[in-house]
């Protein structure tokens, strides 16, 4: 798929089938977020990968109270944890985001679709075991959609362009 028609595709998916994540299309998820831009090219992106298991069924329990977002971790056969080194402050959440939406693109052109969800506090760091000085960008679940929304509209580009001064 050409990269504009994945940007016009991509929509946040929040309900999958039972089929599995090929690894092939694992990989090109992965391969796609580390070419992201990123602030001095240092990579402060960390992936963590969850499947079936205690820790998805914890990452569930989180959002008990938010169901399409406990619907979308329910049902991904793959959840990727996007965090990254925060020694960059802003620029690596800027540079770790460019690792994010390319991986919702690549996702889009592999037929997948996935929604990037925002985790706070210490509960899920805990969890997944963090390291000092890192923090979580994205929990994203991946997989074979199994819902259609409407793309939400977005405002024409004439009102969100300013020509030479806001
Ligand atoms: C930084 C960021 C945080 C988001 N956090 C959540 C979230 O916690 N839960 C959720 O359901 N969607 C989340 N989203 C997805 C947005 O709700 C979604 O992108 C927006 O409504 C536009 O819809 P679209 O992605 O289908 O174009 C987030 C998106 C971004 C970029």
């Amino acid at each position: 798929m050409e990269v504009l028609e994945a940007i016009k595709k991509r929509t946040s998916i929040r309900k999958f089938t039972d089929e599995d994540l090929p690894d092939d299309a694992l990989d090109k998820i992965l391969y796609a977020g580390t070419q992201a831009p990123n602030a001095f090219n240092r990579e402060p992106w960390e992936f963590i990968l969850i499947r079936e298991g205690r820790v998805k069924d914890e990452l569930v329990s989180m959002r008990q109270k938010v169901p399409p977002q406990k619907e979308a971790l329910k049902t991904a056969p793959v959840v990727i944890v996007v965090c990254y080194n925060n020694e960059l402050g802003n620029e690596a959440l800027s540079s770790t985001y460019a690792c994010v939406e390319n991986m919702l693109l690549a996702a889009t052109s592999l037929g997948l679709g996935a929604v990037t969800l925002t985790f706070h506090g210490g509960k899920i760091k805990d969890l997944l075991g963090l390291p000092e000085g890192f923090e979580i960008a994205s929990v994203i679940p991946f997989g074979y959609p199994a819902e259609f929304p409407e793309k939400p509209i977005r405002k024409p580009v004439s009102e969100k362009l300013h020509v030479g001064k806001f």
